[in-house]
């Protein structure tokens, strides 16, 4: 479909990062790619479309009233007054969410969040990641028409592989509508335990459904770390040793999202 004329392009380095089923690790792998991106000397801008605010708050960043968050750059607020840095780091940059997202989500809405990521210049970030809500409207849509690529995140069980059908229709949905320059660049799997046939087994049958290629390697591992790191809000990347396996995993995961978004 021909982009409507006027348009732009949607931001070049955005990645909404997505599933509708709750938990499986979209905040975790939105966090642990900024912090590989730190690591490595990038620099990223987290943006929290989720009502929930977790990533925000994990970053270490408490809106208060008055504070310019997504919702205001929903309703019409330059993005540029709504980028904080984060908490953790200065070369991670945030726009804040908070509860309003809920109700600023609208079509009017996603097409002023789309025009204001595509006016920032390509350099001024070496990527820009969207961190969704557990579900498959509202912000989520917002997401998938603002953003250049859609990054799905499942964990390895039955219950994670269910939903895959309806998140690649919901991509498909978006890209036919709204954005013709969408494109679904990969599945990033999340907490895989050290030793499971189970999940080699539920590994194996993502791949027939998505395509072995668009599995993203190294997956993550689950590692009781990871959850303590959320909980007291600090980057992966400060728990040294104990989590090796996780950043390593983050770091390569990170290498491939920035030649995906080159
Ligand atoms: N690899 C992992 N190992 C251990 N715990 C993990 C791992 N990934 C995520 N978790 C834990 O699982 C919980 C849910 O993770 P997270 O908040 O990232 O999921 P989410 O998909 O963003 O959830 P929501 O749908 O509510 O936004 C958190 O407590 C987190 O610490
Ligand atoms: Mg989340």
């Amino acid at each position: 479909m021909p982009r409507s004329a006027g348009r732009p392009a949607p931001a070049r380095r955005a990645v909404a990062i997505l599933n509708q089923k709750g938990g499986v690790g979209k905040t975790t792998v939105t966090l642990g790619l900024a912090a590989a991106a730190s690591a490595a000397g990038r620099r990223v801008l987290v943006m929290d479309l989720d009502p929930q605010a977790s990533c925000t708050w994990v970053l270490g960043n408490e809106p208060v009233d008055g504070d310019v968050v997504v919702a205001d750059v929903l309703a019409g607020a330059p993005l540029d007054e709504a980028i904080v840095a984060a908490g953790w780091d200065d070369a991670i940059s945030l726009v804040p969410g908070s509860a309003a997202t809920a109700d600023a989500v609208d079509a009017a809405g996603t097409e002023r969040l789309r025009t204001a990521l595509a006016a920032l210049p390509d350099d001024a970030y070496d990527a820009i990641l969207v961190d969704c809500p557990p579900t498959l409207g509202g912000a989520t849509r917002s997401a998938l028409t603002a953003a250049r690529h859609a990054l799905i995140v499942v964990d390895p069980s039955a219950l994670g592989l269910r939903g895959i059908g309806s998140l690649a229709d919901a991509v498909d949905g978006v890209w036919e509508g709204d954005n013709p320059d969408l494109d679904l660049c990969g599945v990033v799997v999340n907490r895989v335990p050290a030793v499971s046939s189970e999940a080699e087994r539920r590994i194996d049958e993502l791949g027939r459904i998505v395509g072995r290629s668009t599995i993203w390697r190294p997956t993550v591992p689950q590692r009781v770390i990871v959850n303590q790191a959320i909980g007291e809000r600090r980057p992966i990347h400060a728990y040294g040793s104990r989590a090796a396996d996780v950043t390593h995993a983050f770091d390569d995961l990170w290498k491939r999202l920035r030649r995906t978004v080159k």
